[in-house]
């Protein structure tokens, strides 16, 4: 259940004097930025630059001080090793947290919010774990907690919720939520192959030495909990979203889809309906046509679905830091010129992985007669209808990659016909399960 608390006073309307209350922010609200890494840095860059109104830098908190401080930034600004020196402050107004991780962040944003200080962060980590206590803690102490930049980066998803569909009732969310395996699996898309693009990927800095959190979709659910929580008034624990890796897709999986109309995009999928809550992280097959097939390199898109409103697209650069700090300042816009306080929370929302659609199912066998009618006899065993087979010459008879399409069926149940093909002989890897969005 959402409960705007409306009566609390806002953050400028605390800063500025009583006569001016409902006109131009008069007192610039005093800012402090806790890191001093790729978005914080971007985000004192606007800050100096752009001078947008009501909002002035006036510490930095770096553990590196020798290495981050930076001659751009104006003198006025005080540089500080020490986080208490921030935190007990009384001349800072809001702390934005943008170090990462859970602790010592955690940490710091609650202190700060005891304090009744406000504040931004883009810590997807902390606000898919913590999101609720800390914006009831916020809420109890007068401050704001504002993290707009947390999923998506420099698009504006988390306000478009929170202002534009707040009338609606979201009952469905899309997503390519993680601009690595996007950059990864568009590639493949244009025939390169996994190791290849992972190495491009760490050379160029989109993925870190060790891709896990990426690429076996841990970032994504983290980011999906969020959006479930804004968009459908539900909270989520992230791990109970069932990630699936994008390790297992291979160039063949890219020709098949292109077979059927489709290619392949890491999705982050939720669907609220009355009797079933379900979420997944995956790769799955996009129709071409889908504004999620768009979506090339390291862009991110949301697709929402409102009871009413249908469908909404949101698209653009969902890291970096320029875009993310952009969406670190409309947060601190937002504050300056009267940000609404909202307390989301629910009960705990028992989830599932169960979706009713149509699947791709990859087999690499080593062929000899009678594979086709052991498969079908295994979905017919749980009522599903095979939708085609598709096999592509050329592939050697020893290592034979075909494809099998099933109409809409449950996800629970495709999972038992396969299980039930364990142990085959002519099976050479377990067949891949890809949900086809359509
Ligand atoms: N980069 C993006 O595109 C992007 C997009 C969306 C959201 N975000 C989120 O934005 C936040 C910042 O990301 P970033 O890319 O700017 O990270 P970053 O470049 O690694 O910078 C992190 C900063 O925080 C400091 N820091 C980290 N751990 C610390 C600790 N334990 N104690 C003290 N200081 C610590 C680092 O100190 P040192 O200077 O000593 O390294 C650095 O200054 C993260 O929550 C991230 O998930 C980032």
């Amino acid at each position: 259940v959402s409960e705007p608390n409306l009566s609390a006073p806002s953050l400028s309307a605390q800063l500025q004097p009583s006569s001016a209350k409902g006109s131009r922010v008069q007192n610039p609200i005093r800012i402090a930025l806790l890191g001093f890494g790729t978005v914080a840095s971007s985000v004192a860059r606007i800050l100096i630059e752009s001078k947008p109104e009501g909002l002035e830098l006036t510490h930095v908190y770096s553990r590196s001080l020798a290495r981050r401080k930076a001659e751009w930034v104006p003198s006025s600004v005080t540089w500080t090793d020490h986080v208490d020196v921030v935190l007990t402050s009384p001349d800072v107004d809001v702390i934005v947290e943008l170090a990462g991780g859970l602790d010592p962040a955690g940490n710091w944003v609650r202190r700060a919010l005891e304090a009744g200080k406000s504040v931004v962060t883009a810590n997807k980590k902390l606000i898919s774990y913590h999101g609720v206590e800390l914006e009831k803690l916020a809420a109890a102490k007068g401050g704001h907690l504002k993290y707009g930049a947390a999923v998506a980066g420099g698009i504006p998803v988390i306000p478009g919720l929170e202002a534009g569909l707040a009338g609606d009732r979201i009952k469905r969310i899309e997503g390519i939520l993680n601009g690595t395996c996007n950059f990864m699996l568009s590639k493949m898309e244009d025939g390169a192959e996994y190791a290849n693009v992972l190495a491009e990927a760490q050379k160029l800095g989109y993925a870190e030495a060790d891709p896990t959190e990426d690429v076996g979709g841990f970032d994504a659910r983290a980011k999906l909990s969020i959006l479930m929580r804004l968009a459908m008034r539900l909270t989520v624990n992230p791990d109970a979203i069932v990630p699936h890796s994008i390790t297992e897709i291979q160039a063949v999986d890219f020709s098949y889809a292109r077979e059927l109309g489709c290619t392949i995009r890491q999705i982050a999928r939720a669907e609220c309906t009355d009797a079933n809550v379900a979420a997944t992280v995956g790769p799955m097959l996009v129709g071409l046509r889908s504004p999620l097939a768009w979506s090339r390199g390291t862009e991110n898109m949301v697709v929402l679905t409102g009871h009413y409103g249908g469908d909404v697209v949101f698209s653009g650069h969902g890291a970096g830091g320029h875009p993310t700090a952009v969406a670190v300042v409309s947060d601190l816009l937002a504050l300056a010129h009267g940000s609404r306080r909202v307390v989301r929370s629910s009960a705990p929302t028992a989830l599932s992985a169960e979706f009713e659609v149509p699947h791709y199912i990859r087999f690499l066998v080593n062929d000899k007669p009678g594979i086709i009618a052991d498969i079908t006899v295994a979905l017919a065993s749980e009522g599903i209808n095979i939708r085609a087979i598709v096999q592509k010459p050329g592939y050697p008879q020893k290592a034979l990659a075909f494809v099998m399409t099933v109409e809409p069926c449950k996800s629970s149940a495709l999972k038992r016909a396969l299980e039930t093909l364990n142990g085959k002989d002519y099976l050479i890897a377990p067949p891949l399960d890809l949900q086809i969005l359509e």
